[in-house]
């Protein structure tokens, strides 16, 4: 294959022609724009350029050989001729960089005293992008504000006079020992957020001991980030009890999704997290504004929203509502493929995203071993129940479920204390995402060993406050969720309680 030329590339800017260079390589990805799960906009502005680095903030570079149609491959570029590529503005506002001159400062670590602390950091000095892409929800963003205050809908019946000079915040994770109850949730691209992306999470990660779950979209490959994980704990002489769990989005063709899974397997990851809340993207309601925006920034004010999300001639769009099937979610993803995934998978399986007793039922039915009740942040259903209530109807209508998997929650959790309620209520741990994100997007690993720091702190006061000693002494009646049984759901008489 003949080597092309950068001035050939340059030529084909457009949205019916669209070329783009990755890696040397140069791609005719015109048919695939209407496809690009972060809209068509941000492919166009690179088009007839070298979109290499731009990528690699988003996803690894073999995803190059995953989901771009494999006739989209036109040749190398000579290298002699890169200069004749189409140059494109390179936007400070593009780049997670403290350096850029239009940011606020950035206070200093030590005043970061609240999780709510790091987001304002965040904010300050993350470019806006990056910050929506954090920070963005479902809809009008009711789900996203039923997580935030569900928590303090709860509240404590504490005990005194209880000898409580001395806690102990340990906590077993499938049996891993952890130093709290609380780990770091999945979320995808981290490098739109940090330069240093997952390496840098984990990093953080592993400087505490505590657990995290790496997102099948990260932007470093899952070798790579494992890399980085057995890399740190060298350098520490193996002290860190953290480990790595994986979470899996279903690719939508079976052996991609059957390679994956041994992938993870070779890599040493210690449990599966199939995020099922997934089967299509919600609304992110933010993200859509800005990608208006970028749309018309380039030219696309003629593209009705409609056209561009039909997927021209996707296949699945009519059966999809008009939306294309993206290859990271599966919308075909039923019960029954447990059964293939137990095969290939013999660790921990755990179901991300369970919100209600049924669903809770089936997956202990089908041998998972743990349900994470979840909302996905509150960026998938709009009005979605948040992970608490999700928790109290598993209580009411099978109770049996706690006693036995493991269950975690998520969603809004921002403080310590609250991490304690969810125990509570029989949850083995809990996952935090946000505050996570905002620290690494602010602070790099430092900031994330903050975080830990801030939420073990508030964890360690609310457990003396509580009057107990250690973990295994949290009890419901601790507990006082009456305002939110009030607005729990109640199934007709008898309907729901002879299929739970
Ligand atoms: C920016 C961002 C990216 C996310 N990416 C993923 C992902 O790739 N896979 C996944 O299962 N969940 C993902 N989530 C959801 C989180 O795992 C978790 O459920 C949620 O963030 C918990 O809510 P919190 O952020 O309020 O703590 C993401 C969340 C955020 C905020």
């Amino acid at each position: 294959m003949s080597p092309i030329d950068g001035a050939e590339v340059a030529k084909h800017s457009s949205k019916n022609d669209c070329w783009i260079v990755l890696d040397s390589k140069a791609y005719d990805v015109t048919s695939f724009l209407s496809e690009h799960p972060g809209g068509a906009a941000i492919i166009l502005k690179n088009a007839g350029s070298d979109a290499t680095e731009e990528f690699k903030k988003y996803h690894p570079l073999s995803y190059v050989d995953d989901y771009l149609p494999k006739d989209a491959f036109l040749g190398p570029v000579d290298p002699n001729t890169f200069g004749q590529l189409r140059q494109t503005k390179d936007e400070t506002s593009q780049k997670p960089s403290h350096t850029d001159p239009n940011a606020k400062e950035l206070p200093h670590v030590s005043l970061c005293v609240s999780t709510p602390d790091f987001e304002a950091a965040a904010k300050a000095v993350l470019p806006h992008k990056s910050y929506i892409y954090a920070s963005c929800s479902a809809n009008t963003g009711a789900s996203l504000k039923r997580n935030l205050d569900d928590w303090s809908r709860v509240t404590f019946r504490p005990r005194v006079m209880r000898n409580v000079g001395q806690v102990d915040t340990r906590r077993r994770i499938f049996g891993h020992s952890s130093p709290y109850p609380f780990y770091i949730s999945p979320m995808g691209t981290m490098g739109a957020i940090h330069e240093g992306a997952e390496p840098e999470m984990v990093r953080g990660a592993v400087r505490k001991g505590i657990h995290s779950v790496m997102s099948t979209a990260s932007t470093k490959s899952s070798e790579q980030i494992m890399q980085t994980y057995h890399d740190e704990q060298k350098r520490l002489g193996g002290a860190s009890p953290t480990q790595l769990f994986y979470q899996y989005y279903m690719p939508v063709d079976h052996t991609k999704a059957v390679e994956l899974i041994r992938l993870v397997k070779r890599c040493g990851y210690k449990g599966l997290w199939i995020t099922v809340d997934t089967p299509v993207l919600g609304k992110r309601t933010a993200d859509r504004y800005l990608q208006a925006e970028e749309a018309l920034a380039v030219g696309l004010e003629e593209e009705s929203t409609a056209e561009w999300e039909a997927g021209g001639d996707n296949a699945f769009a009519p059966a999809m509502g008009g939306r294309p099937v993206q290859g990271q979610l599966s919308p075909h993803t039923t019960w029954q493929d447990l059964e293939w995934i137990r095969k290939e998978w013999d660790g921990p399986l755990v179901l991300k995203g369970v919100q209600c007793a049924e669903d809770a039922r089936l997956a202990m039915d089908y041998g998972c071993d743990g349900i994470l009740l979840s909302n996905h942040g509150g960026r998938q259903l709009h009005t979605a129940p948040s992970a608490l209530m999700t928790l109290l109807e598993i209580r009411t209508y099978c109770p049996d479920v706690l006693s036995k998997l493991e269950v975690f929650l998520d969603g809004g959790l921002l403080d310590g204390n609250d991490v304690l309620k969810a125990l509570c209520l029989g949850a083995t741990a809990v996952g935090v995402g946000r505050p996570f994100l905002y620290a690494l997007g602010a602070y790099g690993s430092k900031g994330v060993e903050r975080c830990v720091d801030v939420l073990a702190d508030e964890l360690q006061t609310g457990m003396s406050l509580l009057g107990i000693t250690s973990l295994d002494q949290c009890r419901p009646d601790m507990v006082n969720t009456r305002r939110l049984l009030n607005d729990m759901w109640r199934p007709e008489e008898g309907s729901v309680r002879s299929k739970l």
